[in-house]
């Protein structure tokens, strides 16, 4: 219950984010890349630059600290600077060395280990970001198929066959894609009669989560409706599993809502922060890249990543992580859901126990054009870090005090808006 309902809360100063900036601009182009970048937040309110961070919080550079609930955009599962990941990186490193033109044995423990949690992985391959393994599973998909079209929903990354801004990239690269909404069964279906035998695969994020959109579970049957469509017309499944792995279940969200898909993607949490990501499948698709498919970076088979994602896992494993986060999580969403009902506010908890995300309804007169500013305001302000357009992340490392905290200033939040109504 709030003690004092009217607190409204002093700008932060931000002056030294700002110079930053500044200076930023006349050297990166647009200061800093593509989400981090002011307007996808609010301009004038938000830092630009953080200086550390450490478990559930981040500071910036002008020395404001916020429980970070955006956790680095997914990949902080445990929390940040973890002593025991970042030691055994640092020993690897002092012992061993990471970047060599040979594989070290640690890819078959890392890939042994992630067939023993994940229910699709007979073979496993290691690339870097999210973007190159949904590519890498596309191209797999096309190869094993020999078919061209494939059919998507949810965000894939930044490369030509699915980037949302299409600038630079010739028609022809994405005239063979096809977009279908989450848990819209029928338009797969209509879809699918009309490119039938030349579909390759279907990728879909398990959990929905369109970009400034409620998060969405699945519904009707829908992952295991769209994996006898595909199978029916000799498609692949893919399940692109960047942000729902490591998260949802240890398994991935194909665990949680029992359907194996015949490809899979994994990033973001894997790690805890480091950069790594995978693609995992049936072992008879995978072959793909021994006999037709071309996969091959500098930089993918070096190790430190890879001791980061085992010692990680092990971590999840052996602390039952997971199962703290569903809970913290599930405490959290039960307690916002409750305040927004309270507020009759014309806003939307969605995101389960994983990825919390207040959402703003878009309302005829466009009041939540003033509304959702105005509430993630207070949020910054309060030392709160939540994106207006993102959902959040729950963390380890949150504590209950950091969690109630934020529910508090939730609450503070919807109250102090009421009077732009
Ligand atoms: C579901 C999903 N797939 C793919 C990607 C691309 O990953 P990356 O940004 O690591 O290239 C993202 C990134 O947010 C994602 O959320």
């Amino acid at each position: 219950m709030l003690t004092n309902k009217n607190s409204e809360k002093a700008k932060l100063k931000l002056e030294r984010s700002e110079k930053l900036y500044e200076e930023a601009l006349t050297l990166v182009p647009g200061a800093v890349a593509g989400i981090r970048r002011p307007y996808n937040f609010v301009p004038g309110e938000y830092p630009i630059f953080f200086k550390s961070a450490k478990g559930g919080r981040v500071t910036d550079v002008d020395g404001n600290e916020y429980i970070d609930m955006l956790c680095a955009y997914g990949p902080i599962i445990i929390g940040h600077r973890e002593k025991e990941i970042d030691d055994a990186v640092i020993a690897h490193i002092q012992n061993n060395g990471f970047c060599m033109s040979l594989t070290q044995e640690i890819q078959n423990q890392l890939a042994s280990k992630l067939k023993s949690l994940i229910p699709s992985c007979e073979k496993a391959a290691f690339v870097k970001t999210g973007s190159d393994a949904t590519s890498v599973a596309i191209r797999i998909a096309r190869g094993f198929t020999e078919r061209t079209k494939i059919l998507r929903c949810g965000y894939h990354g930044w490369h030509d066959w699915c980037v949302e801004v299409k600038g630079g990239i010739p028609p022809k690269l994405y005239e063979d894609i096809f977009e279908f909404e989450y848990n819209n069964f029928a338009q797969v279906e209509s879809l699918i009669k009309l490119h039938s035998k030349e579909v390759a695969a279907i990728i879909v994020t398990p959990v929905g989560h369109p970009l400034a959109h409620e998060v969405e579970m699945p519904k009707n049957n829908f992952l295991q409706n769209l994996k006898e469509l595909a199978h029916k017309n000799g498609s692949l499944l893919i399940f692109d599993e960047i942000r729902s792995g490591f998260r949802v279940n240890l398994g991935g969200a194909q665990k949680e809502f029992s359907v194996t898909p015949d490809l899979s993607v994994f990033g973001k949490a894997l790690a805890n922060g480091y950069p790594i990501s995978a693609v995992v499948g049936r072992a008879e698709v995978m072959d793909m890249l021994v006999s037709k498919v071309f996969l091959s970076s500098t930089f993918y088979p070096n190790s430190l990543e890879q001791v980061a994602a085992l010692k990680t896992l092990e971590i999840l494993e052996r602390d039952k992580i997971l199962d703290a986060i569903k809970e913290k999580g599930l405490r959290f969403a039960l307690k916002v859901e409750k305040i927004i009902t309270n507020s009759q506010i014309d806003c939307h908890f969605s995101g389960g126990p994983w990825m919390p995300f207040i959402t703003f309804n878009q309302d005829d007169k466009k009041l939540y054009k003033k509304l959702r500013p105005a509430f993630y305001t207070h949020l910054i302000r309060s030392g709160v870090f939540l994106q207006p357009y993102h959902h959040g992340y729950i963390a380890y490392r949150h504590s209950d005090k950091d969690l109630d905290y934020t529910i508090e200033m939730i609450e503070e939040g919807l109250h102090n808006i009421k009077k732009l109504i």
